[in-house]
């Protein structure tokens, strides 16, 4: 297992009963925490080629963003709907509760491009399957996926089967 795992905070019964939710925010307010989980997923980049990387809003812009300009990359940002200024494509999904929409600028994914997916979380898979749909139908390819955790018994990764997906840290 990953050294970031020791950063990664675990909150019995957040946001409710029975739930043990995995925090990112102690990994980030470590230096250290924060340089390995950037430096390890942009690791499992490996040597995949690509053009661009796509990061979810918002704690995919954490991760995302530093990966990308430490690789000298381009950093596409998907948001929910409603905040992106330009031209855009949207697509809804579901949430266990209700259902959400995310949307990127139309012109920033052309046809052709290779975009590596980052986010910072895995759970049913719904929100990066989403943003899979969202660019490939503008004509790009996902390449990879990476994220920081996963949580494996949400089985999201069945729902990405369509592209390599990786994780630093996996949770039962
Ligand atoms: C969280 C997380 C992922 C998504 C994972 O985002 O950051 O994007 O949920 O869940 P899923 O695999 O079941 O789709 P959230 O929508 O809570 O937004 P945030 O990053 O702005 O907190
Ligand atoms: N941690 C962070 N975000 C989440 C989680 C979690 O355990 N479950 C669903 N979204």
């Amino acid at each position: 297992m990953s050294k970031v795992e020791q950063y990664i905070t675990s909150i019995p019964d957040y946001p409710k009963a029975g739930i043990i939710f995995r925090d990112i925010t102690s990994v980030l307010k470590d230096a250290d925490g924060l340089r390995l989980a950037v430096d390890e997923m942009t690791a499992k980049i490996g040597d995949t080629e690509f053009d661009a990387i796509v990061g979810l809003e918002s704690r995919g812009f954490l991760f995302g963003m530093p990966m990308a300009y430490n690789l000298h990359k381009a950093f596409i940002p998907v948001r929910k709907s409603g905040k992106l200024p330009r031209a855009t494509s949207r697509i809804a999904y579901d949430l266990e509760y209700g259902s959400a929409e995310i949307e990127v600028h139309r012109e920033d994914i052309t046809p052709g491009l290779r975009v590596v997916i980052v986010d910072d979380l895995i759970a049913t898979g719904g929100t990066l399957e989403a943003a899979v749909h969202l660019v490939e139908q503008l004509g790009a390819k996902v390449v990879k996926i990476v994220c920081l955790l996963e949580l494996k018994g949400l089985h999201g990764r069945d729902r990405l089967t369509s592209c390599p997906t990786e994780a630093v840290v996996s949770y039962e």
